[in-house]
């Protein structure tokens, strides 16, 4: 299995959680440093995480399968989050995910041959004012129209390293 995490950062996170009174306060932070550098969350980057703050698996898996944005399972290097909530849905949302479906060749919850795009629904972005919208890593694409979609993909898949 590749590494988990760098040691250094380890080390790192070890003395932020020795520094404060609630280590699990930086659980969110250690997950997501786990999936940066590994690609996803696997049952041993738990293990590490409730290791480096000092608490069970357990409590740090209830954290890890509450956020959607957390993946425990292996993804593509950009996961697209599809907003499904009311919003979107009503400036027709569906017609976009359908058409992302199409044109990626994969199902929602699939990950592209090339394993680039993982295709995910999302419940409400916080960009109603902007639907229908999605979001890729921490960018926020709204007003989606096909084309954009085609430019969103574009850009996207430009910015993977091979
Ligand atoms: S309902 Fe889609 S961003 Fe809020």
């Amino acid at each position: 299995m590749a590494e988990l995490l760098p040691q250094q950062q380890v080390e790192h996170f070890k003395a932020k959680a020795a520094a404060i009174a609630h280590p699990m306060e930086l659980v969110v932070d250690v997950l997501r440093a786990i999936q940066d550098h590994h690609g996803w969350v696997p049952d041993e980057g738990v293990e590490l995480a409730a290791k480096i703050l000092g608490t069970s698996p357990l409590k740090v898996e209830e954290i890890a399968t509450f956020y959607d944005k957390i993946y425990r399972q292996p993804v593509g290097k950009r996961v697209i989050h599809v907003c499904d909530s009311i919003c979107c849905w009503t400036r027709e949302a569906e017609q976009i995910y359908a058409y992302l479906q199409q044109k990626l060749g994969i199902a929602p919850g699939e990950t592209t041959a090339d394993g680039v795009f993982t295709l995910l629904p999302s419940c409400c972005l916080g960009a109603c004012g902007k639907a229908p919208a999605l979001m890729i890593g921490l960018n926020t694409y709204g007003h989606l129209t096909r084309e954009k979609v085609d430019e969103i993909l574009a850009k996207e898949r430009s910015t993977v390293k091979t």
